[in-house]
């Protein structure tokens, strides 16, 4: 029997207090995620329990209790405290998936500070452009990440310190640079957690749109009470499972059913900090007996592509449930899971600003091979009319998704962007940028982005960052950034340049273009082509169609171009 039982039912029934309920909280108490991951379990007689079961690239594993994890993130908590960082101020987490990683966003918000997790790949520019727009006051790194904070750091005055959690004393720190050993430090038996309240602030997450630089995310303590149940009833996680997520903290999947949903449930999580090879992720969940698994679809196309001999090479007796999230889960990649496996993925349907599960298939429920599921219990979701942004009546017809505000884990704000904020809820709904239809049966299928954020492996990246950054390149004068269709990462960055005067176009020049933006931004965002070009489409207003250069990749019709214009 699964956590959800059944979906209709409890659809029906279900409200936020439920959630509320089973973790003991009433309006007005105190709720600290930090306290509520670790501390809570522990007074629960779950102390000993396993709470992560680390492998890092070289095979060493590493294990921690739900005590330890208490300790230690009461370490870090006071830690922070010490070093003058105070309740609201921002620290970043820039590191891999190390286990400093997992218990530092947890000791920032129990001393009430906001966790700003940053993707440990992306490149000076990247980092700089969002701590810049945070005002950060501390970074917590590792020594291979530190060389491009130092590039940055005189640029960023509000930036205190930098946190080095595994110095080894062989090269000296710099200004500003100071050591910190997690497992060396004396342990914190006892901490004064933050006294936060539900609307305290907690994560700040950076998304990309498809104007302007990546938009800060704002969400509050009080996002547990999504997470939390969502993690019970979506992800069905149970007393005994050891789960898996493959997402990187960097990203909001990483956070919110990385850390706070599974150790809110008191559930044994796995982490392996390596990087993506079908025979050694089977074996992780051999050796771990892994029993639910959430991961994303350019994995399983990769897994996919690797083929179902190998997967059958490997025990995967342990498994009981997988989900998916990230980007459209085709129909082929769940009916091969289901061969593979013997079981199928679900998929899950969810963003950076909603915090949380929204619409979802579950244990239970049927699924239609293609279809993100519907609704998850609490959350009431539309599609509206494109135009008239009211919601649509007929069966099948293409709308906007849209959710109507109040859900524990929507986000509360953009940081220092309340217009953009404001301009996401139209007709008293959030409108989410995709496009979808809902079939007879309730089910939603997903169709599109609605703007040109690309989605390039489940990563969205905003072709505004990409373009400024090429214009940044000395041969550069303009630049349009789309998606290509990519058959495993669905999309992949093109970029279409004119160049200055006295630049010609080359193999070499195009390489060296690539590699600029890997460094720059991060491999996500580097161009897999470029288009070099004598002149780049644009409106009567001069902007650049984007939309014209994108439908050509697609193999889409152009149309009139004239609504092309309209849109800008
Ligand atoms: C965007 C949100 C929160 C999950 C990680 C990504 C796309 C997400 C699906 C899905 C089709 C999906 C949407 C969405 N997306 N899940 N199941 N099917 N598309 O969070 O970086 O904020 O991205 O990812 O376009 O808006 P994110």
């Amino acid at each position: 029997m699964s956590n959800i039982g059944s979906y209709e039912e409890m659809r029906e029934t279900f409200t936020w207090e439920i959630s509320e309920k089973e973790l003991g909280f009433k309006k007005g108490d105190n709720i600290n995620i930090g306290y509520y991951c670790s501390d809570r379990i522990c007074e629960m007689g779950k102390a000993d329990r396993l709470a992560l079961i680390w492998q890092g690239h070289s095979g060493e594993v590493k294990k921690y209790t739900f005590d330890d994890m208490r300790v230690y993130t009461n370490t870090i908590a006071h830690y922070l405290k010490g070093l003058g960082i105070e309740a609201g101020d921002r620290i970043c987490l820039f590191m891999d998936k190390v286990p400093e990683l997992y218990f530092g966003f947890l000791g920032i918000l129990k001393m009430g500070g906001i966790a700003q997790p940053l993707f440990s790949a992306f490149g000076g520019e990247s980092l700089f452009t969002r701590l810049k727009d945070a005002n950060t006051k501390a970074i917590v790194t590792q020594k291979k990440h530190v060389s491009k904070v130092r590039k940055i750091k005189e640029e960023l005055p509000e930036l205190q310190y930098i946190i080095v959690v595994d110095d080894d004393g062989k090269k000296p720190l710099r200004e500003q640079e100071i050591a910190f050993d997690m497992e060396g430090a004396e342990k914190i038996e006892t901490f004064d957690i933050y006294p936060s309240m539900a609307e305290t602030p907690s994560v700040l997450h950076y998304t990309s749109g498809t104007t302007g630089q990546p938009k800060g995310a704002q969400h509050v303590h009080y996002s547990l009470i999504s997470q939390y149940i969502s993690s019970k009833y979506v992800l069905d996680l149970m007393e005994d499972d050891i789960y898996w997520c493959t997402a990187d903290p960097g990203w909001v999947t990483g956070t919110s059913y990385g850390i706070i949903g599974p150790w809110a449930n008191g559930v044994t999580q796995c982490v392996l900090d390596a990087g993506f090879k079908a025979e050694s992720w089977y074996k992780f969940i051999q050796d771990h007996r892994i029993t639910i698994w959430y991961s994303a679809p350019t994995a399983i196309r990769s897994l996919m592509k690797v083929g179902t001999d190998v997967v059958k090479q490997y025990d995967m007796s342990s498994l009981r449930h997988m989900c998916s999230v990230g980007e459209p889960l085709n129909a082929e990649a769940v009916i091969w899971s289901k061969d593979a496996f013997g079981m199928e993925f679900y998929d899950t349907f969810w963003q950076t600003e909603t915090g949380a599960h929204m619409i979802c298939n579950y244990p239970g429920m049927k699924v239609k091979p293609g279809s993100m599921g519907k609704p998850f219990p609490g959350i009431t979701a539309t599609v509206l009319d494109l135009k008239t942004h009211e919601p649509i009546q007929t069966p099948g017809t293409v709308g906007l998704i849209a959710f109507k505000p109040g859900w524990p884990s929507m986000f509360r704000s953009y940081w220092n962007n309340e217009a953009v904020y404001k301009s996401k809820f139209i007709n008293g709904w959030y409108i989410s940028g995709d496009r979808a239809s809902i079939d007879e049966d309730g089910y939603y299928w997903f169709v599109g982005r609605d703007d040109d954020v690309i989605n390039t492996g489940g990563h969205l990246v905003g072709p505004f960052e990409i373009e400024s950054a090429l214009l940044e390149h000395e041969s550069v004068a303009e630049s349009a950034v789309v998606g290509k269709p990519d058959p495993v990462n669905m999309e992949v960055v093109k970029a279409f340049i004119t160049l200055k005067p006295g630049f010609d176009a080359s193999k070499m020049l195009e390489l060296e273009i690539m590699n600029f933006i890997r460094k720059k931004l991060s491999p996500l965002a580097m161009p897999q082509e470029i288009e070099f070009a004598d002149s780049l489409p644009k409106t009567r207003s001069g902007k650049i169609m984007r939309r014209l250069l994108r439908a050509k990749e697609w193999g889409e019709e152009i149309g009139d171009t004239s609504t092309l214009e309209d849109d800008e």
